[in-house]
């Protein structure tokens, strides 16, 4: 009797609790180092956060950095920057996000970059991580500046590179847009609508092959057998979340040493593709953004790339990284 009791709770109690588990992806692409899993239990699903955490061939690292991927990216795109921090001894530790990549993919999940933040958080402590900087690009960069918010006494740095959120798009006239319609966007997503969206807001309307391999990265997740509707639909949820939840107002209350590298000719704004023509003129101008971000974050400084998009780190690995390591060696 009593062992039917306890059968039928372990059955029974997930379910009744709504509790399901969403394993990690089953994506095979090939990232540069061993990727690791942390399962946490988050807002009744048990779910994976895929990450790669590398140590330096050094005894003792010299500081943790954490890498926090844009929207349309992966943690696998961090693997240029990664392998140079490694070289100048950081243990360097890559999330995926939860609804991206290779971490599991819920049917649902209410995103927020607080929840993003505290996800991140969750996996560094299971690490024993207590100290890091923080360097985030475009969502990553939104996401790296509400962590450095949340959790100031483990942020001793932060990078933030083209980010998003610099403005409130929503403040200056983008409309709502359903979720059932950006899903319906994000389900039209191929190689086409992505590689002319990037070539436009990443790349200065220029196009090398090597940027091919991002664009490639993310039509395999749309397309991804059993998983890529899941991910449109994360995919939806998290533009909602950014669209609907600003960072610009507490800018000033950023306590990390701050630096900012930002290509001024990115013009990417979250509902530009939705907004009319007068919203749109007004949006996503980061020759402006990045000096009026410099100005509200205390202290904060900014290297602006002159002729570089939303991804200078791809665009231009070389003077991208030589203001990231000069910032580094002499503040951080
Ligand atoms: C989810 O994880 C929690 C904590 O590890 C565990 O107690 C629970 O049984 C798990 N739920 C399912 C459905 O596996
Ligand atoms: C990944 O899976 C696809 C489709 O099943 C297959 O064509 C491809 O060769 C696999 N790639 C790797 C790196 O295993
Ligand atoms: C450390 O050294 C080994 C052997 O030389 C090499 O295979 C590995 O890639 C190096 N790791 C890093 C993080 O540089
Ligand atoms: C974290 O610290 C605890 C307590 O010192 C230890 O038991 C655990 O093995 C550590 N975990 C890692 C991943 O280092
Ligand atoms: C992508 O979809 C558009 C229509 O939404 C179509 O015109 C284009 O040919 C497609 N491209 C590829 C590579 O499938
Ligand atoms: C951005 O703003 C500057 C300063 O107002 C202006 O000169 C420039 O034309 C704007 N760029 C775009 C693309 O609108």
């Amino acid at each position: 009797m009593m062992r039917s009791i306890a059968y039928l709770l372990i059955i029974a109690l997930p379910i009744v609790l709504g509790q399901s588990v969403i394993p990690p992806s089953t994506w095979n692409y090939t990232y540069p180092w061993p990727v690791k899993y942390h399962t946490l239990t988050s807002q009744r699903l048990n779910l994976s956060m895929a990450y790669m955490d590398v140590h330096p061939n050094v005894t003792e690292a010299r500081d943790t950095i954490v890498l926090l991927h844009g929207k349309n990216f992966c943690g696998a795109t961090w693997e240029d920057t990664a392998r140079r921090l490694l070289a100048h001894n950081y243990r360097v530790i890559i999330p995926d996000q939860i609804g991206f990549c290779k971490s599991s993919k819920p049917p649902s999940y209410q995103f927020s970059l607080q929840q993003l933040a505290f996800n991140t958080n969750v996996l560094l402590q299971s690490l024993n991580v207590s100290e890091a900087k923080i360097l985030g690009h475009s969502m990553g960069g939104m996401l790296a500046t509400r962590f450095a918010l949340m959790y100031p006494s483990l942020t001793t740095h932060l990078i933030l590179t083209n980010p998003i959120g610099l403005e409130d798009w929503k403040a200056l006239g983008v409309p709502w847009r359903a979720i059932d319609l950006l899903y319906a966007d994000e389900l039209k997503s191929n190689y086409t609508t992505v590689r002319s969206y990037q070539q436009a807001t990443y790349y200065v309307n220029t196009w090398k092959p090597e940027y091919d391999v991002w664009v490639n990265m993310l039509v395999e997740l749309y397309r991804l057998p059993g998983e890529g509707e899941a991910f449109a639909y994360d995919m939806a949820l998290t533009t909602d979340a950014v669209l609907t939840q600003p960072v610009v107002y507490e800018f000033g209350l950023v306590k990390a040493p701050t630096l900012l590298l930002i290509g001024t000719k990115d013009n990417t704004a979250i509902g530009k593709a939705w907004s009319p023509p007068e919203v749109q003129a007004k949006l996503g101008n980061y020759s402006v953004l990045g000096k009026e971000t410099a100005e509200k974050i205390p202290g904060a400084e900014l290297v602006e790339f002159e002729g570089l998009g939303h991804a200078p780190q791809i665009q231009d690995s070389e003077r991208y990284h030589a203001a990231l390591f000069e910032w580094l060696g002499r503040v951080g």
